[in-house]
């Protein structure tokens, strides 16, 4: 297994639509592995291939509380979805930002395992809420596309001024 490299705002990349998974080899489950892996690494409990810079329609999330339940979804769609549901959310692609964002209560989602076997599940809770904000990534979109402008520039602003202190920091330690 390896880690992956995670892509972060304002990288361009994590503005591509994914193409759906054709192909179920080997190299595919050698994918779904290193993903886990970065995911559990960076403590998220969602990771999108796009956010790896791989743009094929895949990710993958853990909403257990032990964090022992990895998950794969591959070529996932939304089928039905009902209510609204408003939860903080964050992302490893957004680091250190956190907001609201209302998403659907409840969604029917059809997906694939990395064999390429389909299957439908019933999803609420945390569940329904990160796989929603990970097919986004497979379309381009971020959570924060759905703040207001005005919350979307305190969190840039946010953004520049850690990505400056980083730098700083990395310079120092290169002295
Ligand atoms: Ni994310």
């Amino acid at each position: 297994m390896a880690k992956l490299e995670i892509l972060e705002i304002p990288d361009p990349r994590l503005r591509t639509v994914a193409k759906p998974v054709e192909t179920f080899d080997e190299a595919l489950s050698e994918l779904v592995e290193n993903m886990v892996e970065t995911m559990y690494d960076a403590r998220g409990i969602g990771l999108a291939a796009t956010q790896v810079n791989v743009h094929r329609r895949l990710l993958v999330l853990d909403v257990s509380d032990a964090q022992d339940t990895p998950r794969e979804y591959v070529n996932p769609r939304i089928l039905e979805a009902e209510g609204t549901e408003t939860c903080e959310e964050g992302c490893l692609s957004v680091p250190g930002i956190y907001a609201d964002v209302s998403r659907a209560e409840r969604i029917r989602i059809a997906a694939c395992d990395r064999h390429g076997n389909a299957f439908e599940e019933d999803l609420d809770g945390m569940h329904a809420v990160c796989l929603q904000h990970e097919i986004d990534h497979l379309d381009g979109k971020l959570f924060v596309d759905y703040l207001s402008p005005l919350k979307r520039r305190i969190v840039m602003k946010k953004l520049e001024k850690a990505r400056k202190q980083a730098e700083k920091n990395a310079a120092k330690a290169r002295l």
